[in-house]
């Protein structure tokens, strides 16, 4: 079952140029689909600032896309409606890369906790009380832990907390932000390991933000690959780890150590050898070994390859 689908969503921020006084606008992201399946996990993946937070900033509804449609348990999503926000909130948390930033510096654990129920649900403070202890109880907290302060918790620990934080409404939905990337290799595993027992336990369904392709290939499903704000390449886990189509995402394999002995045959990226010519064509021309004239005038479209398998790149299109 799909529970969350996006449709060509594009963001676009009003850029003001100061010393011209001519505003310019800037394509954050542009047409990115998905489907998220129920139980699944799928990855975003993509080098900083390529767009994975403000896509899911678009999705929860923080902002409001530019363009395009976000469907949530088939519901076409109007982001001026207050009861649908209310659910989405509800039902879609998120967890970011710091949980230190995240979490009230000044309030008990228990206190934050509470205060997502009390605003949420209509449990009585009993009720609260005993679903906290469990909530910490499954992140792998003790019950006694909510009456500490953040401060008084290693860096895996706090991630814990911010996971029980999302998880304590029982929703359908977890965004989880780079959640591993302010955490100690040796702590990144464990917290791996959590959201995954989480996720057999529950049946919650993961939109997972990563650069770690890695960790991606441990706990994804499918996977998005994103470059300058749009989808080069999207697949099954097995496809893209497997059978890589996209020049951007072999690069991404071939700078990853432990992928480069998988794939000898990819090079290195090298260096910029042309101008911006992206006006038109394709995004990634400006680093791509393979890039022909069409790509500088004509933008390739996502391309399917497999059952589960697309790339947006002439190369694969010719190949087929
Ligand atoms: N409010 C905003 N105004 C202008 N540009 C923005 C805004 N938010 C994000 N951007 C730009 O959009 C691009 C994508 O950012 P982001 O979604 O944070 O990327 P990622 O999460 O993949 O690192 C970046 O170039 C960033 O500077
Ligand atoms: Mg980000």
């Amino acid at each position: 079952m799909t529970l969350l689908e996006a449709q060509s969503i594009s963001k676009y921020y009003d850029l003001k140029n100061h010393r011209f006084g001519k505003a310019s606008r800037f394509e954050a992201i542009k047409n990115v689909s998905f489907k998220l399946e129920a139980g699944k996990t799928l990855a975003i993946v993509g080098e900083s600032g390529s767009g994975k937070s403000t896509l899911a900033r678009q999705i929860i509804g923080i902002e409001k896309p530019t363009n395009g449609s976000v469907y949530f348990n088939g519901e076409l999503q109007n982001f001026s409606n207050k009861k649908q926000r209310k659910q989405r909130f509800k039902n879609i948390r998120m967890v970011f890369q710091n949980p230190y930033d995240s979490l009230n510096p000044q309030a008990r654990i228990g206190t934050t906790l509470d205060e997502v129920l009390a605003i949420n649900t209509k449990l009585s403070s009993k009720e609260r009380k005993r679903k906290i202890s469990k909530t910490l109880n499954m992140v792998g907290l003790l019950s006694e832990h909510q009456y500490r302060y953040p401060h008084m918790f290693s860096g895996g620990q706090r991630q814990r907390i911010a996971i029980a934080r999302a998880i304590i409404l029982d929703p359908q939905i977890v965004i989880a932000d780079e959640p591993l990337s302010a955490l100690d290799v040796s702590i990144q595993a464990q917290i791996l390991n959590l959201l995954q027992e989480l996720q057999e336990e529950t049946g919650i369904s993961f939109l997972f933000i990563s650069h770690d392709l890695n960790v991606v290939e441990h706990i994804a499903d499918s996977v998005l690959v994103m470059f300058r704000g749009e989808v080069v390449e999207y697949g099954s886990v097995a496809e893209i780890f497997d059978n890589p189509k996209h020049p951007y995402t072999q690069a991404l394999f071939s700078s990853t150590p432990m992928y480069r002995k998988r794939f000898p045959e990819f090079s290195r990226p090298r260096q910029i050898r042309r101008l911006e010519s992206e006006a038109n064509g394709c995004k990634f021309a400006i680093r791509c070994e393979y890039c022909g004239d069409r790509c500088l005038d004509e933008k390739p479209e996502l391309f399917k390859l497999e059952q589960e398998h697309e790339a947006a790149c002439f190369k694969v299109e010719l190949k087929n």
